[in-house]
């Protein structure tokens, strides 16, 4: 996969291994302890974040930024629901470490994303974001969301109620985005069909979910 250059730094966007559950939690929970982006009000151990990655169903990729051999920033796809006719929508989740904020991280991993959710066939991408996160809003506006709505005061965190704002992102009729690389494609972990399909539980990444 290609190097990308930028602001003098060289960094570049994979898959993610087991191997990368420690960078992900760490990431993770500087935002679940200092943050409203997530509604999580617990750290996860790195064992957790490991059975995580581990029960994630391919179709849905995990993805990180590398860069000077560490992972900065991490993002992924999660199935919206169990239900079978929810199988084609997902949510998408993005976090980067906060030392690397504001260089292009953010932008790369939720365009990875897009480009991954076509190939897998995915149509809707839904994102919950807490409200306020201008960054996250513009970044999802400026790849195709929109958004559809605000849940008022659905979260308690920090001892305020937050506000809930839901994006859209219906699939773009023009090529994707430019991004080289492709990751595995699986079979939609669902249930509650008359597939005699199942799954173990995913779990959520999650934003603001
Ligand atoms: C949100 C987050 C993932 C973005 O990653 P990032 O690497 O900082 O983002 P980038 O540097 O790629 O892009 C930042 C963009 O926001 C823009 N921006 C910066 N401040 C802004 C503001 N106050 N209002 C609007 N846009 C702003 C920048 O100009 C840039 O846009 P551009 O690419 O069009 O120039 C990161 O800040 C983060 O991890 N935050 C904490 C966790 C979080 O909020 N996760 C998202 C949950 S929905």
């Amino acid at each position: 996969m290609a190097w990308t250059a930028l602001r003098g730094r060289a960094w570049r966007v994979r898959s993610a291994s087991s191997r990368d559950a420690r960078a992900i939690a760490e990431i993770y929970n500087e935002a679940v302890l200092h943050t409203a982006a997530t509604f999580d009000t617990a750290p996860r151990s790195v064992a957790e974040q490991r059975r995580w990655l581990a029960h994630h169903a391919p179709r849905y990729p995990v993805v990180v930024v590398e860069a000077n051999g560490a992972v900065v920033g991490w993002a992924s796809l999660s199935a919206w629901s169990d239900r079978c006719a929810y199988e084609d929508t997902a949510e998408v989740s993005f976090y980067v470490r906060e030392d690397w904020r504001g260089r292009g991280v953010g932008r790369g991993l939720l365009t990875k994303l897009v480009v991954e959710a076509e190939r897998s066939g995915l149509h809707t991408l839904l994102a919950r974001i807490a409200i306020p996160n201008p960054v996250s809003a513009h970044l999802h506006r400026t790849l195709g969301f929109r958004s559809i709505g605000v849940m008022h005061e659905v979260g308690l965190k920090f001892g305020r109620r937050i506000d809930v704002e839901l994006f859209e992102r219906l699939p773009d009729p023009r090529p994707a985005p430019k991004l080289r690389g492709r990751l595995e494609k699986d079979a939609p972990a669902c249930s509650g069909a008359n597939t005699g399909r199942s799954s173990p539980p995913q779990g959520r990444a999650s934003t603001a979910g």
